[in-house]
């Protein structure tokens, strides 16, 4: 972990979402805003250890544990970034047929009914975690993965295209704990497939650069 430089939590618009109530939402940015706090903490703690250039024998077992829950709530503050940055009350339950998702979505599944298929099965999985769809940035393929927690599961340096939180608490207030498929209905009808698609383009870019540094070495 690099010098604390604390991290600011970002505001989200999302009032009057559709089956997600405003009340939900409260909840949700005050979780998300207790993940940023406990990242700072850490980060603040963790560099108490490491400001004279070593970590001793004694200082090793709580270093170590205080890194191990980093990586749960550094992701859990980026991964509810995505979540609050994929919705909008003017959402769509499907993208565009002509946009570079669906066409993604078809290159990766052979059709975006099966993507979604996969993506919507993935949210319905028992458990704790979130149902994410990423890119790889060397090949622009997409895939979809189970998160446990917030920390596992997940592809090195694959990009975040579209993420849902199946975390009991993204619906519990509106929701029963078996309704789950009913809250992932409400989910789709407010993605934001603009933010979607921008992260996307995003996505390819890094690729195409990629592909770039590549060819030139
Ligand atoms: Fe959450």
């Amino acid at each position: 972990m690099g010098k604390s430089d604390p991290y600011k939590a970002k505001q989200f618009d999302l009032s009057g979402l559709h089956g997600i109530s405003d009340k939900t939402l409260e909840m949700h940015f005050k979780l998300y805003e207790g993940y940023v706090t406990e990242t700072n903490r850490l980060t603040e703690k963790i560099w108490g250890y490491l400001k004279d250039g070593q970590v001793d024998q004694e200082e090793m077992p709580a270093y170590s544990e205080l890194t191990r829950r980093l990586g749960f709530e550094y992701n859990g503050v980026v991964l509810h970034e995505y979540y609050f940055g994929n919705m909008t009350k003017s959402g769509s339950p499907d993208p565009e047929k002509r946009s570079a998702f669906y066409k993604a979505a078809e290159a990766g599944f052979g059709s975006y009914d099966i993507w979604k298929a996969d993506f919507v099965s993935i949210g319905k999985m028992r458990g704790v975690g979130w149902a994410v769809c990423l890119q790889d940035p060397k090949r622009g393929r997409l895939t979809n993965h189970w998160v446990t927690l917030h920390e596992i599961g997940g592809v090195a340096g694959f990009d975040p295209v579209l993420v849902m939180d199946v975390w009991e608490h993204a619906f519990l207030l509106d929701y029963k704990p078996a309704e789950r498929p009913k809250y992932i209905e409400a989910f789709f009808a407010n993605i934001d497939w603009k933010a979607v698609e921008n992260r996307l383009k995003l996505a390819e870019t890094s690729g195409q650069e990629a592909s770039r540094r590549a060819r030139a070495s």
